[in-house]
C-alpha cells in the first residue's frame, strides 16, 4: 500500500504589510459586507474579485427563506464577474465577513462548492487566482485553488 500526503502551502500576514493594491482589495470585500442579504444566518460575507484589465467586481451572500436557494458572496461576485466581463481573467479575490457587529478575528474560508467554482474560474481562464482571507488578527494568503481543494473534480483539465 502506498501513502501519499497532501500539504497546503498558507502565507499568513498581518493586514499592515500588505501592498496598497491588496489593501484595496480587501477593503472592497470589507465594504461589501454590508450589501449582503443576510436575515437568517446575520453572517454578511464580502468578496472583491480583481480581473485582469484591473477592474474590481464584488460580492455579498444573498440568502433567501428557501434557504438551499441562496448564494454564497464568492459564487455571486464570481459568476457575476464572468457574466459581465467573459474575456477578463480573475486575478485575485479577497474575502471577509462580518458578524455580530465586528468583522470576523479569524479569515473565513470558502465553502465547498465555491471552491469547485474557484477551481473552474481558473481553468477557464489558464491561471491561478490569488486568495485573500481577511481576518481582524490575520490574513492568508494562498496562491491558487489548488491549496484549499487539493485532488479536485476537473473534466475539463
Ligand atoms: N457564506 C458565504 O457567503 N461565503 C462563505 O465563504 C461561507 C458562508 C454565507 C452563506 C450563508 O449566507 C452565510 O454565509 C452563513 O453560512
Amino acid at each position: 500500500m502506498k501513502k501519499i500526503n497532501i500539504t497546503a502551502k498558507i502565507q499568513i500576514c498581518e493586514y499592515n504589510e500588505l501592498c496598497p493594491e491588496e489593501k484595496k482589495l480587501i477593503n472592497f470585500a470589507k465594504e461589501f459586507c454590508f450589501r449582503a442579504y443576510a436575515p437568517y444566518s446575520r453572517f454578511q460575507v464580502g468578496v472583491a474579485v480583481l480581473l485582469a484589465n484591473g477592474e474590481i467586481v464584488t460580492g455579498s451572500n444573498q440568502e433567501n427563506a428557501a434557504f438551499p436557494s441562496g448564494l454564497c458572496a464568492e459564487r455571486t461576485a464570481l459568476f457575476y464577474a464572468n457574466s459581465q466581463y467573459p474575456e477578463q481573467a480573475v486575478k485575485a479575490m479577497a474575502i471577509t465577513a462580518y458578524t455580530q457587529g465586528d468583522f470576523v478575528e479569524r479569515p473565513i474560508s470558502p465553502c465547498g462548492a465555491c471552491r469547485q467554482v474557484i477551481l473552474e474560474t481558473e481553468k477557464r481562464y489558464g491561471n491561478p487566482i490569488r486568495i485573500f482571507l481577511y481576518g481582524k488578527s490575520e490574513t492568508y494568503i494562498i496562491e491558487g485553488i489548488n491549496d484549499l481543494l487539493p485532488l479536485a473534480f476537473n473534466s475539463i483539465e
